[in-house]
């Protein structure tokens, strides 16, 4: 197993590029299943949870082509399974979102639960909600949820899929896809309105698919008999946007993101200006600007998009444990969302845990020191932390952060930080 060794304390200089968004490309790759064409994503990012599905995929009998740029190529022109098991789906809860494309093409499923992960539950009921409401009969059976057409098709209907936290991205996902190839009209209430929802359904309608509402809490689909091949660009990955911009505020450096969508980042970028950072902003890109003084503290709740996501929750908490003051952050999406907290405290950040708030009092400095990483963005925290702790700190279990970002280490260093990607004895 890898892990990096970060030495504290250098500013950054430079731009980054922004890779295409994992969030955007896992359900595209798994609507491939929705046709016998082939679907072309030419900046497929390479990212290890790319590679789960893709591997997924093959399993279920899709040719599946990857190019060293990353580009990859996904036709499910055979005999298709239209089974996931708990091996599979256990590596990577995304992989639920081949659910809906198997009910809506073949009208059968069996897909292992995905289980929780380690910030919390993480139901589906709501997939399962909608596909009901578009005539699927739906079980749970050994830890699978089973679904069934009656005459092998799909009708169209109308289904609200908000929960307590909010709208669900995958399981608006999930039932968007279903809905493409049901008989009739569907109406999704209460859908998702994350650029990645938004994206999903550019590529569908590229793929023959009649859908309004992109962007909107309300998704209208009209079925169709088939839909075709297509080659679709993902939208960049606000998230990654979003965490190097974070590494330049924590080193209070100047660093330029490339290739990204500055309207996705109006949440985090309000709440930097908050802390005292000043920005210039382009067309595809946004530039942090040096600060020398300590962030101010900031009080950030997580919100479905447009609010404050969730996704840079832990890096906000590194940011804001250096902070002149004492900030509050909240997490309504995943109230247990909080793996990173603990880690952070070993680099010497006062923060106190209430429920689902954490009451950080911002420190003048962390000390560097060896920390797990648990999951995809706590370990994106914990590198944070380290480019700006005193001393060494090495951040164990870095195969968290590679499902998520290309080569963060890399990245890093080309803009001056001092990390380097070490193989554990
Ligand atoms: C997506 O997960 C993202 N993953 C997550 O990113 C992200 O944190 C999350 O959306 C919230 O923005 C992908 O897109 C692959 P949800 P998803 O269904 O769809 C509750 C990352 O780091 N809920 O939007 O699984 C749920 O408990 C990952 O890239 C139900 O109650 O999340 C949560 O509180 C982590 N019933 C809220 O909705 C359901 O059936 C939002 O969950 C489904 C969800």
């Amino acid at each position: 197993m890898d892990y990096f060794k970060i030495q504290g304390g250098d500013p950054l200089q430079g731009t980054v590029r922004a890779a295409g968004a994992k969030n955007a490309v896992l359900p595209i790759l798994a609507a491939a299943l929705l046709t016998d064409g082939t679907l072309r994503i030419p900046n497929s990012p390479k990212l290890r949870d790319v590679r789960t599905l893709s591997t997924l995929l093959e399993a279920m009998g899709c040719r599946v082509q990857r190019e060293d740029s990353g580009a990859i190529e996904i036709t499910a022109d055979g005999d298709i399974l239209w089974e996931a098991t708990w091996e599979q789906v256990r590596q990577m809860r995304a992989s639920i979102c081949v659910l809906g494309p198997l009910v809506g093409r073949f009208g059968r499923a069996k897909v292992s639960l995905p289980g929780g992960c380690v910030f919390g539950v993480r139901p589906i009921d709501m997939h399962l909600k909608g596909l009901a409401a578009l005539g699927a009969d739906m079980r749970i059976e050994a830890g699978f949820v089973e679904a069934s057409v009656p005459g092998g098709r799909l009708r169209g209907g109308e289904v609200f899929l908000g929960t307590p936290a909010g709208p669900t991205v995958t399981g608006t996902m999930n039932v968007l896809m279903a809905a493409t190839l049901a008989e009739g009209r569907s109406v999704i209430h209460g859908a998702a309105c994350e650029p990645e929802v938004g994206d999903l359904v550019d590529c569908l309608v590229a793929m023959g698919a009649k859908i309004e509402g992109k962007g909107s809490p309300t998704l209208e689909i009209q079925g169709v008999e088939q839909l075709g091949g297509a080659e679709h660009h993902v939208i960049p990955d606000r998230i990654e946007a979003g965490t190097y911009l974070m590494a330049g505020a924590i080193t209070g450096s100047r660093v330029r993101v490339e290739g990204c969508v500055p309207a996705h980042l109006w949440a985090p970028l309000d709440a930097l200006q908050r802390a005292g950072y000043e920005f210039e902003i382009g067309t595809d890109w946004v530039e942090i600007l040096p600060r020398r003084q300590r962030p101010l503290p900031v009080d950030v709740t997580t919100q479905p998009f447009p609010g404050f996501p969730t996704d840079l929750q832990a890096q906000m908490m590194a940011l804001m444990s250096l902070a002149d003051g004492t900030s509050v952050i909240t997490d309504r999406i995943y109230p247990d969302r909080y793996m990173h907290l603990p880690e952070l405290l070993r680099l010497g950040a006062r923060i106190r845990r209430q429920g689902s708030t954490a009451i950080i009092e911002g420190v003048e400095s962390l000390s560097g020191a060896p920390v797990t990483a648990s999951d995809l963005r706590a370990s994106a925290a914990l590198v944070l932390a380290g480019l700006v702790a005193r001393g060494s700190t090495s951040v164990h279990r870095v195969y968290h952060i590679d499902r998520g970002y290309e080569r963060i280490d890399e990245a890093l260093a080309g803009l001056g930080a001092r990390i380097e990607r070490l193989e554990e004895a």
